[in-house]
């Protein structure tokens, strides 16, 4: 296999040897061998072809290839990718046998939610695999005989001279299999309790966390270990902080996946964004020689000062020279960088995100003309516009510009059966009233037949849908009234892929691309603003973001695109590191008052939503506490101390 490192501490896009791995410096606090993708779809194929390639090696020497298999959304490309093989590749699974890791404790195969349901779907379906070779741990063993079951269960994967080849995925709590935190080192397959962020985290395929399972059946840390070979994958953001502990920390039962840090053949497979904690990425000058970007010097920066706690302006060469940063200093030391590095913040801020007209712009983050802009606010969900970036929404509104507002989905699926009744009720009623007549029931009757039975479907069915829709759609415009924009600049995109009546979407299509496309054309804007958050827990946002970004570079030859600036805001969960930030927009007092207000003619996502999350604050308390931590780092920097501050990033698509 061809091996192509790229950058001494970037991601990669063929595989890293451990040797190569370990000759690196700037992996000397990782104890596991790591590679690092931009995506997860590189990612997954390269661990396809490497299971491919086992498979095939094993069957040519007609021996049976041994597999241990994961379920979860990390493997699920894995799946897709062995599938193409064997379809379009003659990949045969004829000499595999597999054994997967768990499975929730009450649930079978008739359970959609269940693993081996889950197999089946995304894997041994499509595939040659013989059904006497398939080996999930059954779920339904009578309590008492779980013990003896387990045991067997072991004994099976002995017989086959144990796995060759062990796939992983890891959870937010550090489990690997079902095993959470306290699992011992030599642990084997046995019943577990699952933890409350696991079931939280895999809330979302069933209709209440009261579903979620609370045990689960799981091969233990010991039996993980015995496999040949180990691959382990992390997707995304929200895994950073349990990869770095897996990866740099110590062994700990706390951490059951830093146990992986014992096996000599293990890789760890992740994308950019969970990789980003690594030291060699958070802090990368205190690993080795670097090159010094300017995005690297301001992270640096930042990271001094918040460390030394100290304005940027009191940071003093020591500073610098004790934190691996001396490469820093030129001839004027501190002082000069220093300055540099205020300035740029400083210019960072202006209260004038549509631009301030007849000023001089050399330092502000956007032009000044023209004065009156046409702007497109892209809100993925019918919320994000206020939450994420309400104080700036208003600015632009009162500043004089044309704000156009488009819900790039229609939301439908977080509002609630009850709330989706309350309104069929009402519609019923009202229509009493104004028509002076009882309205035909037999319409309403299946209406409300409907609803009833929604939580029971595994799909919401078409007519809840659009009631939730426009119950969505109301509170919506509703906001953006108050903000005082007109109805006619409210667009509603309902993009296609949305509508599955599930959380788990269809693919991004060219009708969604299309649709982002004609509106950029008809209103010709000079400012667009998107929701550039990739850590939305149901993906969303990333897949509204590259919607956008398509119609971006289908659009970018047209002449009025060339006067078009795109900024990135974050949706509810995260804000941009303040280094990151390109331009910051101070909120006051009121403002921030009014953004309130905006955010609560949301009422449906009001008081326990559908999808809260581990985060049991309100949407309208995550993001005040959002934007005022971000005024106070401003303000610890050094800089002037607003109450609030929205933060965004610019994204240059020409
Ligand atoms: C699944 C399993 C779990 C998952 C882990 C990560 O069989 O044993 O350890 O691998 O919870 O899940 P995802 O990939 O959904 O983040």
């Amino acid at each position: 296999m061809s091996v192509t490192m790229v950058k001494e501490s970037g991601a990669t896009t063929k595989r890293i040897s451990r040797k190569e791995w370990a000759a690196m410096e700037s992996t000397k606090f990782e104890k596991i061998h790591t590679e690092i993708f931009e995506g997860s779809l590189a990612a997954s194929k390269i661990i396809a072809q490497e299971i491919a390639a086992l498979i095939r090696y094993k069957s040519e020497r007609n021996e049976k290839c041994i597999l241990g298999l994961a379920t979860g959304s990390s493997p699920i490309q894995v799946y897709a990718e062995l599938v193409r093989m064997h379809k379009k590749e003659g990949l045969s699974f004829q000499h595999v046998v597999s054994f997967n890791l768990d499975e929730y404790y009450g649930l079978d195969k008739t359970d959609n939610q269940s693993y081996i349901h889950f197999m089946h779907h995304h894997l041994f379906n499509h595939v040659d695999i013989l059904p006497e070779n398939i080996n999930v741990p059954s779920g339904k063993i009578a309590f008492e005989h779980i013990a003896e079951y387990c045991t067997q269960y072991e004994e099976k994967i002995e017989s086959y001279g144990g796995l060759d080849f062990q796939l992983l995925g890891i959870g937010r709590t550090g489990h690997i299999g079902f095993n959470e935190p306290g699992s011992k080192i030599n642990s084997t397959t046995r019943m577990i309790t699952l933890d409350y962020l696991t079931r939280q985290d895999n809330a979302f395929a069933f209709s209440s966390m009261s579903d979620v399972p609370r045990k689960a059946v799981t091969m233990g840390v010991g039996t993980i270990l015995k496999a040949k070979r180990i691959v382990i994958m992390a997707y995304g953001m929200k895994k950073a902080e349990i990869v770095k502990k897996t990866v740099e920390g110590e062994m700990l039962t706390d951490v059951p996946a830093s146990f992986l840090q014992d096996h000599e053949d293990v890789t760890f497979v992740m994308d950019e964004s969970a990789a980003k904690d690594l030291t060699r990425f958070d802090t990368p000058w205190i690993v080795g020689d670097l090159e010094w970007t300017r995005e690297l010097k301001r992270k640096a920066v930042v990271w001094l000062s918040q460390k030394m706690k100290k304005p940027i302006l009191k940071l003093t060469d020591r500073d610098y020279n004790d934190n691996g940063m001396s490469e820093l200093l030129g001839e004027n030391g501190a002082y000069e960088v220093n300055i540099k590095m205020f300035n740029h913040f400083q210019h960072t801020i202006t209260g004038w995100p549509g631009g301030k007209p007849n000023a001089d712009d050399t330092n502000r983050p956007e032009r000044a003309t023209p004065g009156k802009k046409r702007i497109i606010i892209f809100s993925p969900h019918p919320d994000d516009d206020v939450i994420s970036m309400g104080g700036t929404f208003l600015r632009l509104v009162d500043q004089g510009h044309e704000v156009h507002v488009a819900y790039q989905t229609s939301g439908n699926i977080a509002v609630a059966d009850h709330e989706a009744f309350r309104f069929a009720e009402f519609a019923k009623e009202i229509y009493n009233y104004a028509a002076g007549e009882k309205a035909d029931s037999k319409v309403f009757d299946k209406l409300f037949k409907e609803l009833r039975n929604s939580s029971k479907s595994e799909t919401s069915p078409v007519d809840v849908r659009k009631i939730k829709a426009l119950i969505r759609r109301g509170e919506a415009i509703s906001a953006c009234r108050y903000y005082g924009i007109q109805d006619e600049q409210v667009h509603y995109l309902d993009m296609p892929f949305y509508e599955t009546g599930k959380v788990e979407k269809k693919p991004l299509g060219k009708e969604d691309v299309n649709i982002i496309k004609q509106l950029i054309e008809k209103v010709k804007p000079h400012q667009i603003y998107a929701a550039g958050d990739l850590a939305d827990p149901h993906g969303t946002h990333e897949v509204c973001l590259r919607a956008i970004f398509a119609a971006l570079d289908i659009l970018k030859k047209q002449k009025y695109m060339k006067d078009c600036w795109v900024w990135l805001y974050r949706g509810a969960w995260h804000e941009y590191p303040i280094d990151e930030i390109e331009m910051a927009v101070p909120i006051s007092p009121e403002e921030l008052m009014k953004k309130r207000m905006a955010i609560f003619r949301h009422q449906s996502q009001k008081d326990g939503v559908v999808f809260q999350g581990e985060d049991s604050r309100e949407f309208w308390q995550r993001s005040e506490d959002r934007n005022r931590q971000t005024a106070q780092m401003y303000d610890q920097l050094g800089l002037s101390e607003y109450e609030a501050i929205e933060g965004f990033r610019r994204y240059h698509f020409l």
